[in-house]
């Protein structure tokens, strides 16, 4: 007898919202079939390739039995030093590398395990809007309740502590920030960093700073670490990635940093679910933080002179586009016809071929916003103006 019984998914997935990238990536495969000509300035996918001494180590790294074995769980130690080399170099700030770095299989990785290592079912973590998916997602996995606070404009998109209150802050597990800020661009003064390490000083929090766009910044501006704030260390983990930095974002590479406590506790999650960074990218990495900076300067030279393309022609248009100090990303409020910026997408792309990120893909308190990387040469950008234009597609 056939048995009729029904396999259902365990409820999360029911619960996890879908995740907009992969609807866009639907869309754009889709326009592509149709035969369009699609520009693609949605997801921060750099578009530059990595450096030749990281991709030369790897080919040596590749042919070495040694790194055809599982890898170490938290990441070989000359990668942890080379980690806390980096740190000290770019952060002047001290890490051990025995007992405070965990290597990661890219940053979204780790963001999504540090929820699932400190969040019990019903817990509150404190989490912007708008903000990069995982770091509200990790939370939803595991059980949570987010509680969002809204990234105002007119506060330069910095958190408002004021916005917390007081019995949300007292139960409240987890803090996520990320600094520069995908999407809005915005940087934070060390000043509102120390208001945030002593708000979770105060109240107990976890507080977990996304510093994945550290080095992408243009002109004399250079972000902090948390760690260069004092006492950051008691309540703070940071987390880093090699995806903008280096042009690795298909190599899935990372690293976390924060006291040992913290990090066994990743380390616990982690463990029971990978295998940890191939060796192989582990090499590939050392060579990356080792090599000298001017690889990394021509990457972010290249994004600030498309940054210019961008902010003219957008503003040339009727949006305001200010130009952020850093990151790869304009956040652009949609013309006021558009009634979410799905809509807003779809019709962009239907009219020009050109995708852009909905701000519904960074939060609900975000439908009125689109997001725009700087991820396409100079010439495909003055086309997405081409086309604009062509479309009668303007801010009004
Ligand atoms: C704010 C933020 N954090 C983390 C990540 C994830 O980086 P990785 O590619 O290392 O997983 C990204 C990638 O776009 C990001 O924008």
């Amino acid at each position: 007898m056939e048995n009729t019984k029904k396999i259902h998914p365990a409820d999360r997935i029911a619960t996890l919202p879908k995740y907009v990238f992969a609807q866009l990536a639907e869309l754009k495969q889709e326009a592509i079939e149709r035969g369009v000509d699609v520009i693609d300035i949605s997801i921060g996918n750099p578009d530059g390739a990595t450096p030749r001494p990281v991709v030369d180590m790897a080919t040596k790294a590749i042919q070495d039995p040694a790194n055809h074995g599982y890898p170490n769980f938290r990441g070989k130690i000359e990668l942890r030093q080379a980690i806390a080399d980096w740190m000290k170099k770019r952060y002047n700030v001290e890490i051990d590398p025995r007992n405070e770095v965990q290597t990661l299989i890219g940053e979204k990785e780790g963001l999504a395990n540090i929820a699932l290592a400190y969040t019990n079912p019903g817990d509150i973590n404190i989490i912007p809007d708008p903000y990069y998916p995982v770091l509200c997602r990790g939370t939803l996995i595991a059980g949570g309740n987010p509680y969002f606070v809204q990234l105002k404009e007119e506060n330069k998109f910095l958190i408002d502590l004021s916005d917390i209150p007081s019995d949300v802050a007292k139960k409240a597990k987890m803090f996520f920030i990320n600094y520069p800020n995908n999407p809005t661009g915005a940087i934070a003064p060390k000043s509102f960093l120390e208001d945030v390490v002593q708000f979770c000083k105060e109240y107990g929090i976890l507080l977990v700073s996304d510093l994945a766009y550290g080095e992408v910044c243009f002109g004399d501006y250079r972000p902090y670490s948390i760690f260069n704030i004092d006492g950051a260390k008691d309540i703070a983990m940071e987390f880093h990635s090699f995806t903008k930095t280096f042009n690795m974002a298909g190599w899935r590479c990372g690293f976390a940093i924060g006291k040992e406590e913290f990090i066994n506790n990743l380390y616990a999650m982690k463990s029971n679910m990978d295998y940890g960074t191939s060796t192989i990218v582990q090499d590939a990495c050392i060579e990356a933080l080792n090599m000298p900076m001017c690889h990394v300067q021509g990457i972010m030279d290249i994004y600030h002179g498309r940054r210019e393309v961008m902010a003219r022609g957008f503003t040339e248009l009727g949006f305001y586009a200010p130009r952020s100090d850093a990151t790869m990303y304009f956040w652009i409020k949609i013309p006021s016809k558009f009634k979410s910026s799905m809509e807003f997408t779809k019709y962009v792309l239907d009219k020009t071929g050109v995708i852009v990120t909905p701000g519904s893909a960074f939060g609900s308190l975000s439908d009125d916003h689109f997001r725009v990387s700087l991820v396409q040469p100079n010439y495909r950008i003055e086309e997405v103006f081409k086309r604009f234009k062509e479309a009668g597609i303007r801010y009004e």
